[in-house]
C-alpha cells in the first residue's frame, strides 16, 4: 500500500490547490459500530466519495461529510448538511433561534444523520432483549422513512430522529403504556403495528410503524397532524411538535423544557438533528 499512499498524498496536495474541490483533502472515514475500521487511505472512491449516501461510512468525531462525500472540517464540509454535533447540550426556552435553539440550516443532511446513527441502529435491540435488526430490516426502515416523508411532506430527518429518540431504530422495540399502548419504532399513539417478539419483522409492519407515527392513528396524532396544528414555522415548529408528540400539548408558558413526559425531549430532538448520537 505504500505506493498508493504516496500517490494519493500527491493527489490530495494537488487537489488542495483547486478552488472548489479543496474538499478532497481526505480524512479517514470508517464504518461505525461494526469494528470494521478501514485504514486512512484504503477506501477512497474518487467517483463516489468516502462517506454519506449509501457508502455506509461516517466521518470521525469532529469531522463532517461534505455534499461530495468527503470528511473534513469547515464550512465546505459542515455548512448545510454536515453532522456538526460532537456532544449534546441542553436547549431551553421557546424553541426559537433567539433562545439559542439551532436553525434548520444547521441540521445535518438525511444521509449524514443516517450514517451517524447506523452503528447505534445496528445494535439497538440489545436493550430490549430482542434480536437486532437484520440489514434487510434496517434498509426497509430507511426506505419507509424516506417514502412516508415524501408522501406526507414531513421532513425525513424529523421522522428519523423521532425513531432514534423513541426506539433507537429497533424494529422489535417493546410497547410502552401510558393512557394507551404506544407500540413500534415511533411508539405510535395506540398504534396497530409492533414486531416485538416477531423475527423477521414484515416490511408491511415496518412501514405501518413509520406511517402511524408520522401520519397518525385512528385515535391519535402523528407528526403530520401535530405540525399542521402549530402556527409557528421552521425549526421552532419542529421543536414544538416534538414537545407535543411526547406530552400531548405545549406547556402554557411556551418553555419547551416544561410540561413533558420527558422534559428534555425537544432538546434531544434538536441535538439529534445536528447529528448527535446518544
Ligand atoms: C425553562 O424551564 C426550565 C426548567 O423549568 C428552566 O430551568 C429554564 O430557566 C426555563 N427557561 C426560560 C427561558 O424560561
Ligand atoms: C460511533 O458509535 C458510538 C457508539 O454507538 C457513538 O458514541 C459515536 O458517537 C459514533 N460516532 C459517529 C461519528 O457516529
Amino acid at each position: 500500500m505504500k505506493q498508493a499512499f504516496i500517490t494519493l498524498l500527491a493527489l490530495a496536495t494537488a487537489a488542495a490547490a483547486l478552488p472548489s474541490h479543496a474538499a478532497r483533502l481526505h480524512q479517514r472515514a470508517f464504518r461505525n459500530g461494526t469494528g470494521d475500521d478501514v485504514s486512512a487511505w484504503d477506501n477512497i472512491d474518487w467517483a463516489h466519495g468516502t462517506c454519506g449516501g449509501n457508502t455506509g461510512y461516517v466521518c470521525q468525531s469532529g469531522y463532517c461529510c461534505s455534499q461530495y462525500g468527503y470528511c473534513g472540517t469547515g464550512a465546505e464540509y459542515c455548512g448545510g448538511g454536515g453532522a456538526t454535533c460532537t456532544s449534546p447540550r441542553l436547549y431551553q426556552g421557546d424553541g426559537s433561534t433567539g433562545a439559542g435553539w439551532p436553525a434548520a440550516e444547521a441540521w445535518a443532511s438525511f444521509d449524514n444523520l443516517w450514517n451517524a446513527n447506523a452503528g447505534t441502529i445496528a445494535i439497538s435491540c440489545n436493550q430490549f432483549g430482542q434480536a437486532n435488526n437484520s440489514p434487510t430490516e434496517t434498509a426497509q426502515m430507511k426506505n419507509a422513512i424516506l417514502s412516508i416523508a415524501a408522501s406526507s411532506g414531513v421532513d425525513a430527518r424529523f421522522i428519523l430522529v423521532t425513531v432514534m429518540q423513541e426506539s433507537k431504530g429497533c424494529v422489535r422495540v417493546w410497547t410502552s403504556y401510558g393512557a394507551h399502548p404506544n407500540p413500534g419504532l415511533m411508539q405510535d399513539h395506540n398504534g396497530q403495528y409492533t414486531c416485538y417478539g416477531t423475527n423477521p419483522c414484515p416490511e408491511s409492519y415496518i412501514q405501518g410503524m413509520i406511517r402511524e407515527g408520522t401520519t397518525g392513528t385512528s385515535s391519535g396524532d402523528g407528526l403530520l397532524q401535530i405540525l399542521n396544528k402549530l402556527s409557528t414555522s421552521g425549526a421552532r415548529k419542529t421543536y414544538q411538535a416534538a414537545r407535543v408528540y411526547n406530552s400531548g400539548s405545549l406547556p402554557g408558558d411556551g418553555n419547551l423544557s416544561n410540561g413533558g413526559a420527558t422534559n428534555s425531549y425537544p432538546s434531544d430532538i434538536a441535538n439529534r438533528l445536528l447529528g448527535c448520537v446518544f
